[in-house]
């Protein structure tokens, strides 16, 4: 039998506290050398893009790969959505199927999760700190989400070109968190905030980096293709910078990659991965007014350390139905 999760099923027992708690488990067993990660797979159809994404975590035994995919024609041609995601998840000691679960917004928790991770290992700790958000899409509700648990947050703002996304933004995250979030007019507006969470669809840089104030940390998660970056070189070369993975961030990521083209920086710019922080084998901060920076592409280890939870939780709470595959 295996346990089959609508998203209904995955949004009622997925929160971002105990998402979070697992991811940084799952990138500490990456640092420790207990997981098993390989290179994401992408196959092209002639309509678009199947990204199959497995992962092992050997001490918290789960075992997934995710599948996605991203057909730019689906809404107009099927009325489908662009980007399609599912979670297979298996028992490691039999190898045996024991969960598909939808993978949308399992997706957005654990992008967020790795967020939170990284602001509660490099963010200030000082009370009562703003957060800003680029971006007011199904990710950044995530970023801000994490953002909060992980800091005291006495304000957050979010800029978006698109107005009306920003605006339900606004009504779905102040009610969510009992925050108060106001609409930035421009990037700058953003740039005075503590915390920055970049999690937009733009493939250029969506703001200045010569203006970002001493101290602050920036959580970059949008983009994650070679020639596509939402950072400028300016503030890649003044951060303190951590990744998610260096082969991920050197193999596919053109927030770094294009900088290191350029001659901006070279390899040992990049100072650790989330995994080193998290062990103590890297410092997330030094000092209050260092700009420390992480940036995210997604990684099959953080599904799979969500995927599990999301099971366990289902199975504690008899959520899902059950199916003879
Ligand atoms: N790092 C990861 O693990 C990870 C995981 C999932 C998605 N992503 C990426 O995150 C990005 C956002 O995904 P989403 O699902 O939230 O998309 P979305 O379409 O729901 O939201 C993107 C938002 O960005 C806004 N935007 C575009 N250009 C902007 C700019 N210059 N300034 C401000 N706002 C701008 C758009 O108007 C839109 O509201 C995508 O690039 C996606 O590939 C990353």
């Amino acid at each position: 039998m295996a346990l089959l999760l609508t998203r209904e099923d995955v949004i009622s027992v997925l929160d971002m506290a105990a998402c979070m708690d697992v991811v940084e488990q799952a990138f500490a067993e990456l640092a420790h050398g207990t997981a098993v990660l390989p290179l994401r797979i992408n196959i092209t159809p002639p309509d678009g893009l199947a990204l199959y994404m497995p992962a092992y975590l050997k001490e918290m035994g789960a075992l997934a790969c995710k599948v996605v995919t991203v057909y730019k024609k689906n809404p107009d041609k099927f009325g489908i959505p662009t980007t399609i995601g599912k979670v297979l998840l298996q028992n490691p000691e039999t190898g045996e199927v024991i969960c598909v679960m939808d993978g949308g917004y399992l997706t957005a928790v654990r992008t967020g999760a790795a967020s939170g991770v990284a602001t509660k290992f490099m963010a200030r700790k000082d009370d009562g700190m703003t957060a800003g958000i680029f971006g007011a899409g199904v990710q950044a509700k995530m970023q801000l989400w994490a953002v909060t648990v992980a800091r005291k947050i006495s304000k957050a703002v979010v800029y978006d070109v698109s107005g009306e996304a920003a605006d339900k933004f606004i009504a779905e995250m102040g009610k969510k968190l009992g925050l108060e979030v106001a609409k930035a007019a421009s990037p700058d507006e953003v740039l005075a905030t503590d915390v920055i969470c970049t999690a937009t669809s733009s493939p250029t840089p969506i703001f200045d980096g010569k203006k970002v104030k001493e101290g602050t940390h920036i959580n970059g998660i949008g983009s994650h293709t070679p020639k596509a970056r939402e950072l400028d070189t300016e503030i890649i070369a003044r951060s303190r910078l951590v990744g998610d993975s260096r082969e991920a961030c050197f193999k596919e990521a053109g927030d770094i990659m294009i900088p290191l083209a350029e001659g901006a920086i070279d390899e040992d710019h990049f100072y650790a991965e989330l995994g080193e922080v998290i062990v103590g084998e890297k410092i997330g901060r030094e000092t209050d007014v260092e700009i420390t920076l992480f940036k995210s592409n997604g990684l099959a280890i953080q599904d799979a350390a969500t995927a599990k939870l999301v099971y366990d939780k289902a199975v504690a709470s008899a959520t899902g139905t059950e199916v003879e595959i």
